[in-house]
């Protein structure tokens, strides 16, 4: 068993998403609950080398629930992949007597605190990210928010579409996953949805079907293309020139990370926030917190960047079978 902890780190890393904040204050509070010392590492790996560390009371977290975005600001630090730059990093952590870190991030993120663990400091990794992309978990932080902001956006799109009887290709963020745009798909009542996982690059079948739409006497044809295939305004052209029917194409971007977090986000992240300082109390390292079948779990770093996610066949499925084409 791991010496008692006595000082918690917290840090983002990677892109930042809507819950961060909530996942930031359930770290603190929990910890100072438990009589810990906190932390707060800004810039992710990035500000750790640079010791860009303060100390957290309770009334530093306070009115940030609501904030989208993440008070500890985050970075990306492509030099954190060198093992002599993650020794600075663990002696620095050392230094400021930070001997477990909660790195909320991504599977990058996670790499780096699993690299951290094998240098001695105890880490515990929280999903937070709006790709949906992490295997071991049902749900990251910041998804249901960026998924309702985009379905919102839709619905808007939608309507001036149906207005103007366009055909209109929506493309909406998830590196190289496709949990954003099926899901919007789904509650958006798409008439397409290209995912990265599923698409096989034969435009003529969506001109064929755009065309025998509109024969029906559809109003609007909606594509929710996902930023892996991406492409979307040379995409709206060629639909254009091949279907006669007016075009448009609209990349949803950023937007997608920002907002004000879902309650869902809220509660979600504030339980894995606490869960993480939980995990530590208990002498626990190297561990991921994720959510599956209706409880939140935690798994071995290592075993949890093994594990492999597929877009689920039936939700993939019921996508297509639901639009009224
Ligand atoms: P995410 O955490 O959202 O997946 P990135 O893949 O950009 O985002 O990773 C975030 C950061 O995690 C990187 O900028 C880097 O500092 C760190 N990281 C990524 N991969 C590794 C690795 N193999 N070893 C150590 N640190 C890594
Ligand atoms: O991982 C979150 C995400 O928003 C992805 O959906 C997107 O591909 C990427 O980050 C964009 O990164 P950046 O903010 O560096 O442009």
């Amino acid at each position: 068993m791991a010496d008692k902890i006595q000082t918690i780190g917290v840090l983002t890393s990677g892109g930042d998403a809507p819950g961060m904040n909530a996942a930031i204050r359930a770290v603190v509070r929990q910890a100072l609950a438990k009589g810990l010392k906190v932390k707060g590492i800004k810039r992710g790996y990035a500000g750790l080398l640079q010791e860009e560390i303060i100390d957290m009371e309770a009334k530093d977290v306070s009115d940030i629930i609501q904030r989208g975005g993440t008070i500890l600001q985050t970075a990306r630090c492509p030099e954190f992949v060198n093992p002599e730059v993650q020794k600075q990093g663990a002696e620095i952590c050392r230094k400021h007597g930070i001997d477990g870190l909660v790195v909320i991030g991504g599977d990058g993120s996670f790499q780096g605190a699993q690299k951290l663990a094998n240098l001695g400091i105890n880490t515990i990794g929280l999903p937070g990210t709006i790709d949906l992309d992490i295997a071991c978990t049902e749900y990251t932080i910041g998804f249901d928010t960026a998924v309702n902001t985009a379905m919102e956006a839709i619905d808007k799109v939608r309507d001036t579409s149906t207005s103007h009887e366009r055909c209109s290709v929506i493309e909406v963020m998830g590196r190289g996953a496709g949990y954003i745009a099926l899901w919007c798909g789904i509650a958006n009542g798409a008439e397409m949805v290209l995912l990265p996982e599923k698409y096989d690059y034969d435009e003529q079948k969506i001109v064929d079907d755009i065309i025998a739409a509109r024969k029906r006497g559809k109003q609007h044809y909606i594509i929710v293309n996902a930023e892996g295939i991406g492409h979307s305004t040379e995409m709206a052209k060629r639909i254009e020139a091949a279907t006669g029917m007016e075009t448009r194409a609209t990349i949803l971007g950023h937007m997608q990370r920002g907002g004000s977090p879902t309650c869902k986000d809220r509660v979600y992240a504030s339980t894995m926030g606490a869960h993480a300082v939980d995990l530590l109390c208990e002498g626990k390292s190297n561990r991921v917190v994720g959510y599956r079948h209706g409880e939140f779990v935690d798994d071995d770093i290592n075993e949890a960047l093994a594990m492999q996610k597929q877009i689920p066949e039936y939700e993939y499925e019921i996508c297509k079978n639901l639009s009224l084409k």
